[in-house]
């Protein structure tokens, strides 16, 4: 079985693409698409670009055209529950596009992506981690101890923590502390990035599971563009290390 391996930019890419055997490089696209295998199991590595159209694109491409069966995406985002920090990761359990709805009265009533609640109505909003494969990842990362981060990175004196929950997706850069907030309360969700959501829908139309890990690079308010700039390379290690444990027992 090939293992699709997705990230959004060079920064995450490059932990992969570090210790992966690449046998083949292909273009579609004009996406890079990395063939070989990762600690023996066979993996294509691509970068999406940023955005749920990017994500979507190439998530496409790794199902359809090189036949993978499994997409795991590994990169940062921005925490939203106040428990994490810097450096935390958030596994998704359920992944919500908390951009995608209706507006009415100025204001977003959210819906599911791809229905419109008087067109073609669903009860469904977000998508949801395949429970078997979710309680497998679980099991398989229970006993594992991650580094502390460097200071540097904005490391404190504990380990970072593995969590799961809801991630949240959005063609949107959170920078701002009200928002931040705003998603935390509506949606529960503990992280917020940009591409997850759509892989989880593409992956569902193509019937395939998803897993989606995000290690905390900021904290989505207003210092979230300098944390990104100062530890999204440091942090996208943890998420990537995680990967390697995990592509075993997909
Ligand atoms: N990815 C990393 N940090 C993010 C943020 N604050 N908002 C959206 N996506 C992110």
């Amino acid at each position: 079985m090939t293992i699709g391996l997705l990230c959004a930019i060079p920064e995450e890419l490059e932990h992969l693409r570090a210790v992966m055997n690449t046998v083949s490089t292909r273009e579609s696209a004009r996406i890079r698409f990395d063939e070989g295998f990762l600690d023996g199991h066979r993996v294509v590595l691509a970068g999406t670009g940023m955005g749920k159209v990017n994500a979507a694109v190439v998530t496409t491409l790794l199902a359809e055209t090189f036949g993978c069966r499994v997409i795991v995406f590994s990169g940062v985002a921005g925490g939203l529950d106040p428990a994490l920090h810097i450096g935390d990761v958030v596994i998704a359990d359920r992944i919500v596009q908390h951009d995608a709805g209706r507006i009415e009265n100025d204001a977003l009533l959210r819906y599911q992506a791809g229905h419109v609640s008087f067109i073609n109505p669903t009860d469904a909003l977000g998508y949801s981690m395949d429970a078997e494969l979710l309680a497998t990842v679980q099991d398989t990362l229970a006993g594992v101890a991650l580094p502390p981060l460097s200071t540097s990175a904005g490391g404190r004196d504990r380990p970072p923590r593995i969590v799961y929950g809801t991630i949240l997706t959005g063609d949107q850069y959170v920078h701002c502390e009200i928002t931040r907030q705003r998603l935390q309360r509506e949606l529960d969700g503990r992280a917020v990035e940009m591409e997850g959501g759509a892989v989880a829908q593409v992956c569902e139309t193509v019937g395939i599971p998803w897993v989606v890990i995000r290690a905390l690079s900021d904290l989505a308010g207003h210092d979230s563009a300098l944390d990104f700039a100062a530890f999204a390379a440091e942090v996208a290690a943890i998420s990537a290390h995680l990967v390697r444990r995990i592509v075993p027992v997909l």
